[in-house]
């Protein structure tokens, strides 16, 4: 086998919201690919950064009063937590933010520039004349031009799905400031992609050949071809969060230029910290050139395909760089059987899925559905709680439980000597052993979900055997053991090799269950008979099966993420479609950096019973850090129960006791984790800490409605 030298990246998560589950399937599977051709023998390098730059978390750090550098400091704290929490072990998590990624993008933008790839022109484009910037077109609402809708992005009718220009739009207006935008002219630097063309096929010929562009892939950007190549529009005018392009006062590189170069700005720092005995600071230069033989593999969603698969190569390529090896493409997640949703708790972030569960099941149950495709993958709970229970606790971690006591209890903890096994224990241990190769290759091919069957057949086989030979029998005849001895020591043997085949997808488990072997093998081509003679610890329970009340408590703790405007927000961001040409850096951002001024009719107000209310009681709740549990006097319709997530703002609830609050009456009640909430408690604020309660007038009593 040759050495491979891999960098690997993942796309780099907008540092403008949480990671959630959609993102840690990506970030799941290119990890179990990186562990994976590590065991193979291979030399890889991982790392990902935020993509900090943009409209969407300058708007959003505005709106919280801070600095957008403050807003992206968090952020990456948070991100790389998480990401870390999950197992996901990047050698470097990096920003777009950096010196390294300003100095590369503007080697590379120079070089465009050297080559003549690069034009400018004036640009008409909807400007917000209160907020004094040019809008994204996701920024601007209005009617659409086909059915008539209201409230429509300035990309798409999200009711009709009709795709237009913002200009397009009936009585648009600007979701920053309401006001009524302006075409107004502009100069726009551009990327000439036409001159890339011959390139481009070329480049998809040859990586459909080599295994580097799936079929899917391939198929989307024939027909992108076929409509022909226009320039790409790479800047954006001030104000914007990003790098100013150098000699150009004004202009800002489009968030899409310097987010790419981010994956080899984070490399390069990682070949200048010497952190890795693989890798010097010289290695940097090597890997850009395009004739070394190294490889550069990207994972990412099939909504930004076109930015990988059309711009990146071009501007590596017209640079005079190394082009991608391979970019390895996976469809969106669904909860349930649908789009993540806010309200129905299945939006889960990262880290509430971590309050929760372990990393570890995730990690099994999303390899369990990934194949090397664009399907989607749904993560369904019933079957996430089935799979992991069953498969992981039932098959796998039971060959251990059920025959290591006997080990400690009759054999002083050591397994038999060489030479023990019956033909057909040989035989079952050697069937697996051999599959090493083949399971080696499913990984590098990205099918997960084909190794985990491979390892449940394994086990199905092992635990087979072993409900036959029925150790926990032979234990009670003491004329049997060498024959327990034996049974044993095949069980555990299974166990091992079971193990090493699935340590990418659990490595948390994988380690427990290596500790408890007392050995550690970090290759999927280790010598298995290290098993005889060895000495195991006691048994100590690796892994737990699933229990359902922690996924339920999971989907309420998702729940109490919603800000207390929840009713009125605008959805989830979601990806656009795949192979759209969106995948555009405010889409899937516009939504929480605003709230749009939405118009309603008098008729609409009217439907909201809004009412004074007296608190009567108000105390913290047992298991949430978000919640607090208010009794209400409301007059007339007398007492309600109330859950707000208020507790960051309100540290000594008792205090607000005896107050007068404005609450929603008929809001449908909801069913808690720790009761019913009967309507909503207003309040003024962004969230987290800075939220206020609103206060009415002495003469405004309990009950009375609020017009
Ligand atoms: N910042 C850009 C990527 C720049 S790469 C040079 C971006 N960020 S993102 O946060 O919107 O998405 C990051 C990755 O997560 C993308 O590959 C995207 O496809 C993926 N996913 C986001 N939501 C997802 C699901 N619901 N399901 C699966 N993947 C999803 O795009
Ligand atoms: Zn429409």
């Amino acid at each position: 086998m040759t050495k491979r030298e891999i960098l690997v990246t993942s796309a780099l998560p907008y540092a403008n919201g949480p990671i959630h589950l959609g993102h840690m399937l990506e970030h799941i599977q290119s990890d179990i690919w990186v562990r994976a051709m590590r065991m193979a023998g291979h030399s890889v390098h991982y790392v990902c950064a935020d993509d900090a730059h943009g409209s969407a978390i300058m708007l959003r750090a505005e709106k919280e009063g801070i600095a957008p550098k403050a807003l992206i400091d968090g952020v990456w704290k948070e991100h790389s937590s998480a990401l870390r929490d999950f197992g996901v072990a990047y050698d470097h998590y990096s920003s777009t933010h950096t010196e390294a990624n300003r100095e590369l993008t503007a080697r590379i933008w120079q070089a465009l520039k050297a080559g003549d790839h690069t034009e400018s022109r004036p640009v008409k484009q909807l400007y917000d004349p209160v907020k004094a910037m040019f809008l994204p077109d996701r920024y601007i609402k209005g009617e659409c031009p086909k059915c008539h809708s209201k409230d429509q992005y300035g990309d798409g009718c999200e009711v009709c799905g009709t795709a237009y220009s913002p200009a397009d739009l009936i009585e648009p207006y600007s979701v920053v400031s309401g006001a009524r935008p302006e075409l107004r002219e502009s100069t726009h630097f551009f990327v000439k992609l036409a001159d890339f063309e011959t390139m481009l096929k070329g480049w998809l010929v040859q990586r459909r050949d080599a295994g580097g562009l799936q079929a899917e892939v391939v198929n989307k950007l024939q027909e992108w071809f076929a409509d022909g190549l226009r320039s790409w529009d790479v800047s954006r005018d001030a104000p914007y969060f990003g790098f100013e392009i150098p000699g150009e006062p004004g202009k800002f590189f489009y968030v899409w230029v310097d987010a790419p170069v981010g994956y080899l700005a984070a490399f390069k720092e990682l070949c200048e910290s010497g952190r890795k005995a693989d890798l010097r600071a010289d290695d940097f230069e090597r890997f850009l050139r395009a004739d070394t033989g190294t490889e550069m593999v990207h994972f990412i969603g099939k909504d930004i395909i076109y930015f990988h698969t059309l711009f990146w190569p071009a501007m590596l390529h017209g640079a005079g760089l190394r082009t991608p090896s391979a970019v390895n493409v996976h469809g969106f997640l669904t909860v349930n059987g649908a789009k993540m949703s806010k309200s129905r708790g299945t939006f889960i972030e990262a880290r509430t899925y971590l309050n929760h569960l372990d990393a570890d099941y995730l990690r099994y149950y999303f390899a369990s559905q990934l194949g090397p495709t664009l399907a989607d993958v749904d993560l369904d709970m019933k079957a996430f709680e089935e799979r992991v229970n069953s498969h992981l606790v039932g098959k796998w971690i039971n060959i251990a439980s059920r025959t290591a006591g006997f080990v400690h209890r009759f054999f002083g903890g050591r397994l038999a000597a060489q030479g023990c096994f019956s033909q057909k224990e040989e035989d079952i241990l050697l069937h697996i052993f051999k599959r090493r190769s083949q399971i080696a290759a499913l990984y590098e091919e990205r099918d997960f979900a084909e190794v985990t069957r491979q390892f449940v057949l394994a086990a199905d086989y092992v635990n087979s055997y072993i409900a036959d030979a029925a150790p926990w029998v032979l234990a009670k005849d003491d004329s049997k053991r060498s024959e327990l001895h034996r049974v044993c020591t095949f069980a555990i043997s299974a166990f091992q090799l079971l193990t090493v085949m699935i340590k990418p997808l659990v490595p948390v488990i994988a380690k427990k269950a290596e500790d408890f072997l007392g050995m550690e093998t970090s290759s999927f081509f280790a010598i298995s008979d290290a098993m005889y003679n060895r000495e195991i610890r006691q048994f100590e329970p690796i892994a737990t099966r699933i229990d359902i009340d922690k996924i339920e408590a999971m989907i309420e703790a998702s729940k109490e993420n919603l800000q207390p405007n929840a009713a009125i927000a605008p959805p989830s961001p979601q990806p656009s479609p795949a192979g759209g040409r969106g995948g555009n850096a405010d889409a899937a951002a516009a939504e929480s950096a605003q709230s749009p001024p939405l118009t309603i009719s008098i008729d609409d107000f009217a439907k909201m019973d809004l009412r004074i209310a007296t608190v009567l009681q108000c105390e913290f709740v047992d298991g949430s850090d978000k919640l607090l549990r208010f009794v209400l006097d409301a007059g007339e319709l007398g007492q309600r129960q109330i859950f707000s997530g208020i507790r960051a703002a309100y540290t000594e609830p008792e205090k607000l006791v005896g107050r007068k609050v404005v609450f929603i009456a008929n809001l449908a009640p909801r069913k808690m984790r720790f009761g019913i909430s009967e309507g909503m408690i207003l309040s003024a604020g962004s969230g987290g800490s800075d939220l206020h309660l609103l206060d009415a007038d002495a003469g405004a009593k309990a009950g009375m409605p609020v017009k």
